[in-house]
Order: C-alpha cells, then sequence, then structure tokens
C-alpha cells in the first residue's frame, strides 16, 4: 500500500497521496467539468486506494471482517472498542498481515468518548475521513413488558444515539474528503419481527434504516451518500449462543431461502461495495443480507 498512508506519526496514521483516487471518486458525480478530469478506470472503481475509513466495533464478528475487507481493498482504517487487551492484540494481527489498521479504545455509547475519538481521528487523517462504518450495536432480548429504564437507555444509546452522534461529528471530516460514504449496520430486526424478544432493539434498528434515508437526502449536497445493510443471523459470537438454543438453527434454517445463517465475510464484501465509486450512485438504500429471510413468507412446502 504505497499510495496514501505512508507515514506513522503518533501512533497514528497519516495520509498524505489520498487526493488521487478522491479525485477519481469526484470524477464519477460530477458532470460540471468532464474535459479536465482523469479517467475513472475500472480497477479505481473497485478499489479503496487512498481512502481512510472509521468502523467502529472491529475486534470481533461483522465489524472484524470489515477491517480486514476495506484494508486489504487499500483504505487506511481506524477502529475502536472497549476491550484494549483484545484491541492491542488484532492491531498485531492486522500489522502482521500488512495492512493499515490502528485504532483506540473507545465506548461510543458515551458522548465524551465519542468526541475524543473523532479529535483522534481528525489528526490522524488530516482532518479528513472518507468512509463512516456505524458498525457496533447491542441487544437485550427481553419481553418488553420486563424491560427496565436503564436497558431501555442501554440499548438505545448504543444503537441509535451513538450512530446519529457519530454521523454529526464525521460530517466535516466526510464532506472535507470531498467524497464521504457512510455505511449503517442495522438488522432485518428493523424491518420485520424476528420471533424473540427485542421490541427495542427492532426499534433502534427501525429508525436506522429511516436516518439512512434523510441523511442520504440531507448530505448529497457535499457529496456523501448514505446507505445501509441489514444483515439477517450472521454467525458471529452473541448469535452463534443463540445458535444453541434446541431447534433455533433449525427454524431459522427451515424459514431461510438459501438454508443456512450467513458468514461475517458476505455482509463485509456488501459493506465495500458500498463505500467504493463503483458505487457511487447508490445512496439512501437499506440492503437486507439475509439469505432471503425476509422475502419468504410460507416454509417450503415441496
Ligand atoms: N451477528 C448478527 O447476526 C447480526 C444481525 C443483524 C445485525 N447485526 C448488527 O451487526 C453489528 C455487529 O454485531 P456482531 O454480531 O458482529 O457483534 P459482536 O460479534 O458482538 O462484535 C461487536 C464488536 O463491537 C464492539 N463493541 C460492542 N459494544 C461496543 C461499544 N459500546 N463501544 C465500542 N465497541 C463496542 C465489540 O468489542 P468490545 O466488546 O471490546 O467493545 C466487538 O468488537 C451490530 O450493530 C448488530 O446489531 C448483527
Amino acid at each position: 500500500m504505497d499510495n496514501s498512508c505512508a507515514t506513522l506519526q503518533e501512533g497514528c496514521l497519516v495520509v498524505q497521496q489520498q487526493n488521487t483516487t478522491a479525485a477519481a471518486t469526484m470524477a464519477t458525480v460530477d458532470h460540471s467539468s468532464s474535459s479536465t478530469k482523469a479517467p475513472v478506470t475500472r480497477n479505481s472503481r473497485w478499489s479503496l486506494a487512498g481512502m481512510t475509513a472509521l468502523v467502529t466495533g472491529g475486534t470481533r464478528g461483522i465489524g472484524h471482517a470489515i477491517v480486514e475487507e476495506l484494508a486489504e481493498l487499500g483504505a487506511c482504517v481506524y477502529t475502536c472498542s472497549r476491550n484494549e487487551q483484545e484491541l492491542n492484540e488484532r492491531l498485531e494481527e492486522w500489522r502482521a498481515k500488512g495492512f493499515d489498521v490502528t485504532g483506540s479504545v473507545c465506548d461510543v455509547s458515551s458522548v465524551t468518548e465519542r468526541e475524543q475519538l473523532f479529535q483522534r481521528i481528525s489528526s490522524c487523517f488530516g482532518g479528513k475521513l472518507h468512509i463512516l462504518i456505524n458498525n457496533v450495536g447491542t441487544n437485550i432480548r427481553r419481553a418488553t413488558e420486563n424491560y427496565t429504564a436503564e436497558q431501555y437507555s442501554i440499548v438505545m444509546a448504543t444503537n441509535l444515539e451513538a450512530p446519529y452522534h457519530a454521523c454529526q461529528l464525521a460530517y466535516p471530516l466526510l464532506k472535507a474528503s470531498g467524497s464521504g460514504c457512510i455505511v449503517f449496520n442495522s438488522s432485518v430486526a428493523g424491518l420485520v419481527h424476528l420471533g424473540t424478544p427485542g421490541s427495542v432493539y427492532g426499534a433502534a434498528k427501525g429508525a436506522i434504516n429511516q436516518l439512512t434515508k434523510n441523511l442520504a437526502c440531507e448530505w448529497a449536497k457535499d457529496n456523501i451518500r448514505t446507505n445501509c445493510v441489514a444483515p439477517g443471523y450472521i454467525k458471529t459470537p452473541p448469535v452463534e449462543k443463540l445458535f444453541e438454543r434446541k431447534n433455533f438453527l433449525d427454524r431459522l434454517v427451515s424459514r431461510t431461502p438459501l438454508r443456512r445463517p450467513g458468514e461475517t465475510e458476505e455482509v463485509s464484501s456488501l459493506v465495500a461495495y458500498l463505500c467504493m465509486p463503483a458505487a457511487s450512485y447508490i445512496t439512501g438504500q437499506i440492503i437486507a443480507i439475509d439469505g432471503g429471510l425476509t422475502v419468504n413468507c410460507f416454509e417450503r412446502v415441496v
């Protein structure tokens, strides 16, 4: 990766030559000066080289796959999580693989920690951010009538307030990049009832789905695209615990046209695509990655 994250400064990567790709990305959407634009090649449309990205919650599960996918496609990635030891282990592994990934501890449900995170990112990436992946989410599976006010606050603070505020904090950096992109990690639970308790989670994810559409319209003027992936059941540590429950996996498979749960890489590949210049005309979309679960009605009868 010689085209962007060339130097390390105070433990952070500094982007030096990101303008080439940013300019190429702009060229796909700016029709005002076509005679002076550099040609956009197929390779540059399917690459993240020279781009800077923040992925929240990158040490495990879907976030981990997204960090690796973006880094392998050439982006300089910053990530965060709460467990410092685990974060340091992942950073070390990524360094060994040759990926440009750095990160710091941050609980995204804390306003103060979010503000500190974006100060760091701004100084690491020279005031510009191309890609914001709002990945972190949490669930407390409990019947609505038993939800406490505290549980409600935890789920809403993590799943709605944190990504909303992250977008506000990222806005000047995304705008400054000249070609910004936000991807939310929502859930099919924001589209349909999943048969397990989780009304607050569903409400927060449903709100994220609508936020995707609002920001797509509000910030298109700044060349910031906003999209959302809505996974079904993906094999991550919390979901694999659910599969231990008798009959759960069998019922899921029977309702899913592709007859299996998803892999984290199946989510990260879509996220990466949405960030690429190749997706430059896609904004405001919520895309389910669920093996067809949410378009299926009856269980298979023949
Ligand atoms: N897995 C699925 O089937 C599925 C389906 C639909 C939607 N989703 C959504 O996908 C996203 C990721 O889920 P996952 O299953 O991949 O989760 P996961 O395997 O539990 O990983 C969560 C990651 O986020 C970090 N994290 C959690 N809370 C955090 C916080 N408050 N601040 C900072 N980092 C935090 C975790 O590290 P620390 O614990 O160290 O902080 C970890 O790196 C969530 O938004 C979830 O709602 C998942």
